[in-house]
């Protein structure tokens, strides 16, 4: 077996590597968070109601988390047939599209962060237009 043998020289060029790696998977995860919100969004049918930055069947959904909390937010996607039951906010978003009522679905608090996470990224992009 040959010994690996790392000359004083040899050192900085390691550490840059080293670096380098570093950055590229940070990307990376960054890369796959992006496609895995992607996916859940095609998947869990949000397109099919909501842009980011255009009117469809529901709310344009840009500048969300500046109109509402976290914690409406949550409480919406957790709750939806509830909210439209007793929420001030969710009743008269119901009135405004008519009568249309978004579907109640299941999300982990994960799904939900994914689902914030691709609107973020629509908005950022609409930004740069
Ligand atoms: C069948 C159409 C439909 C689908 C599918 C749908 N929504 Fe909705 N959504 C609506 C409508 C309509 C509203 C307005 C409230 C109402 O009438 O139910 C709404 C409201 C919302 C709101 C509140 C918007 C605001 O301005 O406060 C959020 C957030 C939201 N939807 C997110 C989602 C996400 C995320 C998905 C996918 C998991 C989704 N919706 C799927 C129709 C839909």
């Amino acid at each position: 077996m040959t010994k690996l043998r790392l000359s004083a020289g040899a050192v900085p060029f390691v550490l840059v590597v080293a670096m380098l790696a570093l950055v590229s998977s940070a990307q990376a995860q960054d890369a796959a968070t992006k496609a895995k919100s992607k996916m859940l969004w095609t998947n869990r049918g949000c397109g099919a109601c909501h842009g980011v930055g255009k009117r469809m069947a529901g709310p344009d959904l840009a500048g969300l988390e500046q109109r509402r909390t976290r914690e409406w937010i949550d409480k919406w996607l957790m709750n939806t047939n509830e909210m439209i039951a007793s929420d001030s906010t969710a009743i008269a978003m119901v009135a405004e599209w008519k009568g249309i009522r978004m579907p109640q679905q299941k999300f982990t608090d994960q799904d939900i962060e994914l689902l914030l996470t691709y609107v973020r990224g629509e908005e950022d992009r609409l930004a740069k237009k």
